[in-house]
């Protein structure tokens, strides 16, 4: 699968990067300030086309990152994104020309059009995606969709996603955090490193009214900084278990982590990475050879 990878970090960390990266063909450019330090920031982009064996190339390139974070001291100083190029999402042309449609029962997804009619039914969410990922046909999105809707219906009074708070790690078009707060949530806040998917999101709160209870941040983990009662994370692999970690700390006592966006065989690899940093799976889900689980505190 060809695949797109992004690095940020401090621009004299990601210069000295790229060039212990500089067998990857890597493309570093400077971006626009925007930590509170105020300090110089920089991107790597490396797009890898060779199908045959991208899991080794990431490993690859994974090492190099370990490597010169601990040469020069650093603790998680780059944050890394991973996008599947060859994703298999109809592109935004083919979606704008499609009928809406429901990936849930109780949820219609309205592509947008130049003039719209205002939906009718309050769980229909009107969708510009652009060139971002998260137009509700992918089977890691719908897996998403579909533990929403069981979580909507949940009894217990903890697990209830009415009245939640939730983030959208990864959150591409910002269709996960709008489906949350049309399905009962209270707030939602989507973090997305990639910038054209963060104006995307931007795009489709403002296009569903939602601008007052839906935040949307460009970045990674650093723009997250407070607790969540549901945390939804579809994202690729390498992406999950470079920066799950972070999952716990950022998830209520009582709250519940969806993960997605690995392969039905990762599923063991998935569950122990997520055990070790004290989560516990209580439910699985599988769609088309993906996979999702969801996790809580060890301690509940
Ligand atoms: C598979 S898409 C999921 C989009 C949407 N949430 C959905 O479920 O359809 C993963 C998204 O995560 C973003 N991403 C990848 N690495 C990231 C990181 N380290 N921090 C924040 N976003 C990241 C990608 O740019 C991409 O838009």
């Amino acid at each position: 699968m060809p695949i797109e990878i992004t690095i940020e970090g401090p621009f004299t960390d990601i210069s000295q990067l790229n060039n212990n990266l500089a067998s990857f063909s890597p493309v570093l450019k400077r971006i626009p300030v925007r930590n509170d330090e105020n300090r110089e920031m920089g991107r790597i982009i490396i797009v890898e086309l060779d199908k045959d064996n991208p899991d080794k190339k990431l490993s690859g390139i994974s090492s190099i990152i370990t490597q010169t974070e601990r040469a020069l001291s650093l603790s998680s100083e780059f944050y890394v994104g991973v996008r599947n190029l060859a994703h298999s999402e109809p592109s935004s042309e083919a979606i704008q020309s499609m009928e809406p449609f429901s990936p849930i029962p109780s949820m219609t997804i309205q592509p947008w059009t130049p003039d719209p009619a205002q939906p009718t039914n309050p769980r229909t969410i009107i969708l510009d995606p652009h060139h971002a990922f998260g137009t509700g046909k992918h089977p890691t999105t719908l897996l998403c969709l579909r533990i929403m809707d069981i979580l909507t219906n949940e009894t217990s009074r903890e697990q209830a996603l009415k009245g939640a708070k939730v983030l959208d790690f990864g959150c591409g078009t910002g269709l996960l955090a709008i489906a949350a707060v049309k399905m009962g949530a209270q707030e939602a806040m989507g973090v997305e490193i990639d910038p054209q998917s963060v104006q995307a999101a931007k795009t489709n709160v403002a296009l569903n009214q939602l601008s007052g209870r839906i935040t949307i941040r460009e970045g990674s983990w650093e723009v997250v900084h407070e607790k969540y009662d549901f945390i939804f994370a579809n994202l690729v692999i390498s992406v999950l278990l470079r920066t799950g970690t972070y999952i716990p700390d950022h998830l209520t006592q009582t709250g519940t982590a969806v993960i997605s966006g690995f392969g039905g065989n990762q599923m063991g690899e998935i569950k122990r990475f997520f055990e070790e940093a004290g989560l516990t799976v209580y439910r699985q889900s599988v769609l088309e050879g993906w996979a999702a689980v969801s996790v809580v505190h060890c301690k509940q």
